[in-house]
């Protein structure tokens, strides 16, 4: 028999699109190749996202097109896997459509769901570990240049930040050993690419411990630095609690260590971050602002969040759009807050504020931003900066895109580089999108 062909769609973060490299590589090993055409798969996947309602609605949407692909051609196994898998369990089977249920711990145990499955016998395993992090396995990657990669540095989380979904669908935190997360990316460096990302829902919170001591993220961070000049650094997410200066002033000792943080604040109110169990204040919130800019006043600052949690009030509302005037983020992630089942919010507080406010208070954050970010744009009009080149602009085929140190997007006049290369360029202009630059010594 033949190889048989596996098509995966994956949705929410980038620790989904890590862990579909990883389900890839686990299939790969037992005779699935991947394909990128629906119509041509034996196997269908979904990798899913369970952060927000309408995440779980698209899912139950797509669920019931993999039910006319398998109308088609019976024999097709559609299986759910990823958080959604993980929050809903049996429940996923009831409509019939779906022949496996795999939560985020399971990957391994992926084949044997796929050959278990008969009509009408449908197998589920979403069963959370203590200790999966998948170490020794080598992703298959899914970018497309070969150029810029994730890696998982921990897995879980064990903030019970009381909005949140992530702790229940992901289990507990636990970190993967940094051997083998270097081990990942001198492979990666290797191979050509040019840039990792270490992911995690709170990297700050990495820790190892061996015979040989201790390592935590900053340490992490400066062993992958220092594979190679050559190689930039990113990482992700980083939680205002944990942030400590020794991380920063550890950034700001390589320059390959990318100058962009992303530091979810979710509420600029005390009191909304008290009931969020965010467990940190504003005023804590904007010291750790301030050591950044001190140690890295060219650094990005960007930002999570949430309108319309529990009881917020227009004063908490207010508090929100001042702290995002007082840091200018650079960019933000903006979200309607989403009654999540089994949360501590859904369990304690009222989901109260009308939708109709939420909207308005949502469009007045992402209307600031919008601002900020054109501002934050506009001040690096007249700088330079050195771009690893992603490939052609979207736009315009004769110019090429790549990103700044600071994760801005720069466009530029282009026929000789290519993806993967660094070029330095001098900003002229900007949307509130994209840095448009020209290429200079
Ligand atoms: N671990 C990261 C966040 C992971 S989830 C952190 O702690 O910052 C990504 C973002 O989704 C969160 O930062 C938050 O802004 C948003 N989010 C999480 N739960 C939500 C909910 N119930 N409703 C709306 N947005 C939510
Ligand atoms: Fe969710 Fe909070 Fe954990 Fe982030 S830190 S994943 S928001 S519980
Ligand atoms: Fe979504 Fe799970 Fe990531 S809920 S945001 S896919 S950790």
């Amino acid at each position: 028999m033949g190889r048989k062909k596996l098509y995966i769609e994956t949705y929410g973060c980038q620790m989904n699109v890590s862990d579909t490299e990883v389900i890839f590589a686990i299939m790969a090993g037992r005779g699935y190749d991947r394909t990128e055409d629906i119509t041509d798969a034996d196997i269908i996947l979904a990798n899913t996202c369970s952060i927000r309602d309408n995440a779980e609605q698209r899912i139950h949407g797509r669920i019931e097109q993999f039910a006319k692909e398998k109308k088609q051609r019976p024999g097709v196994i559609v299986g759910i896997v990823g958080c959604m898998a993980e929050r809903l369990k049996e429940a996923l089977l009831d409509s019939g459509k779906v022949d496996i249920v795999a939560g985020p711990d399971s990957y391994r145990n992926l084949p044997t769901l796929v050959d278990a499955v008969r009509p009408g016998h449908p197998q589920i395993d979403v069963m959370l570990s203590h200790e999966e992090t998948y170490a020794d396995i080598s992703p298959v990657r899914m970018d497309k240049n070969g150029v810029s990669a994730f890696v998982s540095i921990m897995r879980g989380c064990n903030n019970v930040c009381s909005y949140c979904v992530v702790p229940y669908t992901r289990g507990a935190e636990r970190s993967r050993d940094p051997r083998t997360i270097v081990r990942e990316v001198c492979e990666l460096h290797a191979a050509g690419y040019k840039e990792v990302t270490l992911l995690g829902q709170n990297v700050d919170s990495y820790f190892w411990k061996s015979k040989e001591g201790t390592v935590d993220f900053a340490d992490l961070l400066a062993m992958v630095a220092d594979v190679s000049p050559e190689l930039r650094v990113r990482f992700s997410t980083s939680h205002p609690k944990d942030i400590s200066d020794k991380l920063i002033e550890t950034m700001a000792s390589r320059s390959n260590i990318c100058r962009c943080i992303h530091l979810p604040v979710q509420s600029g109110s005390d009191r909304m971050l008290e009931k969020m169990r965010r467990r940190y204040s504003r005023e804590w919130y904007l010291g750790r602002v301030a050591k950044i800019r001190k140690e890295m006043p060219d650094c990005a600052i960007t930002t999570d969040i949430i309108a319309g949690f529990c009881s917020e009030t227009e004063e908490d509302h207010r508090d929100t759009l001042s702290i995002m005037e007082e840091v200018g983020y650079d960019y933000a992630y903006m979200f309607q807050y989403s009654e999540r089942p089994g949360t501590l919010a859904a369990r304690n507080y009222p989901d109260d504020v009308p939708p109709e406010v939420k909207t308005r208070r949502l469009n007045e954050i992402i209307e600031l931003q919008n601002r900020l970010g054109l501002e934050s744009n506009k001040r690096d009009v007249g700088k330079t900066f050195t771009v690893l080149v992603e490939g052609p602009s979207k736009r315009n085929a004769d110019e090429l895109c790549g990103r700044a140190s600071n994760n801005k997007m720069c466009v530029f006049p282009d026929k000789v580089h290519k993806a993967g290369d660094y070029v330095n360029v001098e900003v002229l202009s900007c949307t509130s999108a994209t840095l448009i630059c020209k290429l200079t010594r």
